[in-house]
């Protein structure tokens, strides 16, 4: 696996691969890997004959009193592991490689950008939109897959490869989960052991809510019902349990026809968790 960290180098990468006729896979991510991170190289793997993982911290996600300077860096760990899994490059540009002197763009995504989690971090999923944006010109990937457990995430991205007609097709993968059903994340690492205990209740109360809405019971009951097993659990605070629509993440208040979503986010004292299940109606 090479590591590469200008643009030129991995353009000249790109451009022998595509002479050759070969397809390329993009999977970006801020490092910190993990089984989910590993899925997605996986599923790339068998979507591509190259595989591009990106590691970058992208500090414009972040908001002021977010966890930037903290959030965990251990690259050679993360390269060894991308090199395991059959990564070709790993993307690893700095700072001023992606942000240069000069810099002023900014890509914002309405609508599905602004609820949710959009709503509690401002300016979040426009540095996301904005930053990914970025990695597709740069790589110009045929596929670039993300995971279901950033659920908005995913569908911002998919609003604006589909908005800005970016040739790629985005692919998602499922959560990956611990043993007891918490979704792998990086952030995990900041709970300490009782912390670690009372965050099986998201996945469970999620789930358990999200069979209560199948199987007809009535929606607003039931996530003020999730929010309180939440707190009940040792949650500090509860941003949201919401169910939404699966693309557009509009609110859903009566069960319809269109493929639904039940999202949630609440802090375990100062570690920000998120999930998501899908509602499937029988
Ligand atoms: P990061 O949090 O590192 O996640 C990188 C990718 O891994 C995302 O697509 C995320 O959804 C996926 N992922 C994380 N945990 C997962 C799990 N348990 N199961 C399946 N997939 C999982 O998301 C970002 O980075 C950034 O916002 C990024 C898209 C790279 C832009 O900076």
């Amino acid at each position: 696996m090479q590591i590469i960290r200008t643009v030129g180098a991995l353009r000249a990468i790109v451009r022998d691969w595509r002479a050759a006729g070969e397809s390329v896979a993009l999977v970006p991510t801020m490092g910190a890997l993990h089984a989910g991170h590993m899925a997605l190289v996986a599923a790339a793997r068998l979507r591509a004959d190259h595989v591009v993982a990106s590691i970058f911290v992208n500090p414009t996600q972040f908001g002021p009193n977010e966890d930037l300077v903290a959030y965990p860096r251990r690259e050679a760990a993360d390269a060894a592991m991308l090199d395991t899994g059959g990564v070709d490059v790993l993307w690893a540009p700095d700072v001023g490689a992606m942000y240069p002197d000069g810099y002023a763009s900014n890509l914002s995504v309405a609508g599905v950008s602004e609820t949710l989690c959009g709503a509690a971090r401002p300016g979040h999923f426009d540095g996301v939109a904005t930053v990914v944006a970025k990695l597709l010109n740069q790589v110009q990937p045929d596929v670039a897959l993300f995971g279901e457990k950033d659920w908005q995430q995913l569908a911002v991205i998919r609003r604006m490869v589909a908005d800005m007609d970016f040739a790629v097709e985005v692919i998602s993968v499922p959560t990956q989960r611990e043993d007891d059903g918490l979704a792998l994340s990086s952030r995990n690492a900041y709970l300490d052991d009782e912390q670690r205990a009372a965050a099986r209740a998201m996945p469970r109360a999620l789930g358990e809510a999200a069979a209560a809405i199948a199987r007809g019971d009535e929606v607003a009951g039931v996530l003020a019902a999730a929010e309180r097993r939440l707190i009940d659990a040792g949650f500090a605070s509860v941003d949201y349990v919401a169910l939404s629509d699966a693309e557009s993440l509009v609110p859903v208040a009566v069960v319809g026809d269109r493929p639904m979503r039940l999202l949630a986010a609440a802090r375990l004292g100062t570690t920000r968790l998120i999930d998501n299940v899908a509602v499937v109606v029988v």
